[in-house]
């Protein structure tokens, strides 16, 4: 019988965190306070707690992970690494196709690897409760099951049209004890001049982030922190335990290297988990293809510049060094709710610069075909996120197949879609189309960012 799953003990969970910033070829450039100058680690002493603050600007290439971390990942980690076989016959693919399934974790995807060591860092700094924004709601359920396993207070700003779409996220997140509700909501004053200029909109990650943040710094007792799922340095560290683990387990399955790193990046936490130890052997000489994969609707890789912009719509974010479609940018309201993202973390966003990856981008309709195939010849229901990383892993064993080339696929299988049912019914049922954005329209969004600094795009040349 060949080998479907390479599994490795709980004794093989890293004991260590990647931090690509000590890696990389050329310098990063420096988050920037409203005055332009760049910000100082106590002026994120309101938001977060000093121990993640201090993992934020860490350029130590390994983080250890606590103990008491490790054992709380244990709950589900290490995930497995699969071989899509399947789907490569389907295929008739020369090509070897690896997934790491991290939809096993108890909230269905990649985000319990950040959050969990966020809540445990709070809780150690002294804190009670935290505040977060939610796009398809996986990342606010996975915050509320962390909060639950540490017993911590947790709100969570679901942007509006995913709250709408996934009544069932909200559930979840109640069933762990979080308290979730629609954003723009009328509890923040960002929120509600929001709704006073524009009462239907569909919310953005944006929007939610500067609620969140709204509420943790005006709770004057001092014990409210706010945690972001994506984007930020320390949230894509926490997730490199994922592509840490896969490359002991390619090993097992009889492989030296990827030839080809696949994860579709919304704020990027994500696609680093996977690629940044394979972005790591890529700096060091390997010859490794590596692509983050985004949707069509909310284009910031390919089609937005790289520029200083805040992380969220009311500005309380300093500005970060990103490729962004403007902090005001309101993508249209896919289902890929974590994709719907304005900004691309600052690290992946150097990893562009300096041409170590190359973004893709997907349209709906293509994505659902991918899911479709994926759930008839694998057997499971991806979520709507993870389908765009499946369309590229189509194309590219269907590339091997006419190269005729014997390809070593990994990619991130990020979470399940049992809770996105609804997206997969309007797409059966024909009711799904495909969404252009014209450079108009892009264009505009743009005039946010003009008169905010301009950022220097530091590369060697060498990639
Ligand atoms: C299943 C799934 N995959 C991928 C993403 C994108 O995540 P990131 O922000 O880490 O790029 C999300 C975001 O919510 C998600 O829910």
């Amino acid at each position: 019988m060949k080998i479907k799953k390479f599994l490795l003990s709980e004794s093989d969970i890293p004991k260590q965190w990647y931090n690509i910033a000590a890696d990389l070829p050329s310098p990063m450039q420096p988050p920037m306070g409203p005055d332009g100058n760049p910000i100082k680690p106590e002026m994120l002493s309101p938001v977060f707690p000093d121990n993640l603050i201090e993992q934020e600007m860490s350029r130590e290439r390994w983080i250890d992970i606590p103990p008491e971390v490790r054992e709380l990942l244990a709950i589900w980690r290490p995930t497995p690494l699969i071989r899509a076989s399947r789907l490569e016959a389907h295929l008739k693919t020369p090509a070897r196709i690896y997934y790491k399934d991290e939809s096993v974790s108890p909230a269905g995807s990649h985000k319990p690897n950040s959050a969990v060591p966020q809540a445990w860092y709070n809780k150690k700094f002294g804190i009670k409760k935290l505040t977060t924004e939610t796009g398809a709601g996986q990342w606010g359920s996975a915050l509320a099951f962390a909060t639950s396993l540490l017993g911590l207070e947790c709100k969570v700003f679901m942007v509006r049209i995913s709250f709408d779409q996934k009544p069932f996220r909200k559930t979840l997140m109640q069933v762990w004890g979080a308290k979730c509700i629609a954003s723009p909501s009328s509890e923040t004053r960002t929120g509600r001049e929001i709704l006073k200029k524009m009462p239907d909109t569909p919310g953005s990650l944006g929007i939610a982030i500067s609620e969140a943040i709204e509420e943790a710094v005006s709770d004057k007792t001092g014990k409210t922190r706010y945690t972001l799922g994506s984007v930020l340095n320390h949230v894509l560290l926490h997730q490199t335990i994922i592509g840490l683990e896969a490359k002991k387990q390619l090993t097992l399955a009889g492989e030296k290297k990827p030839d080809v790193v696949i994860g579709c990046a919304g704020g990027g936490s994500n696609f680093a988990g996977i690629s940044f130890p394979f972005v790591c052997d890529k700096i060091h000489g390997g010859k490794i293809e590596i692509y983050p994969v985004e949707s069509t609707t909310c284009p910031k890789m390919t089609r937005g510049p790289f520029a200083y912009d805040h992380g969220d719509t009311a500005r309380m974010t300093p500005l970060l060094p990103m490729y962004t479609l403007g902090h005001t940018f309101i993508p249209p309201p896919i289902h890929a709710g974590g994709l719907r993202y304005h900004g691309m973390a600052p690290l992946v966003s150097q990893c562009i610069v300096e041409g170590l990856i190359t973004p893709r981008s997907y349209d709906q309709l293509k994505c659902y075909d991918a899911a479709l195939v994926w759930a008839r010849t694998e057997g499971t229901v991806c979520a709507p996120e993870t389908s765009h990383a499946i369309a590229c892993v189509i194309d590219e064993a269907n590339k091997a197949k006419k190269e005729g080339k014997e390809k070593v696929i990994l990619f991130n299988y990020s979470g399940h879609g049992l809770l996105d049912l609804a997206g997969y019914e309007k797409y059966m049922a024909g009711h799904l189309k495909e969404i252009r954005l014209s450079d108009s329209e892009l264009c505009e969004s743009l005039e946010v960012i003009k008169d905010f600094p301009k950022v220097k795009k530091a590369r060697t040349g060498k990639w």
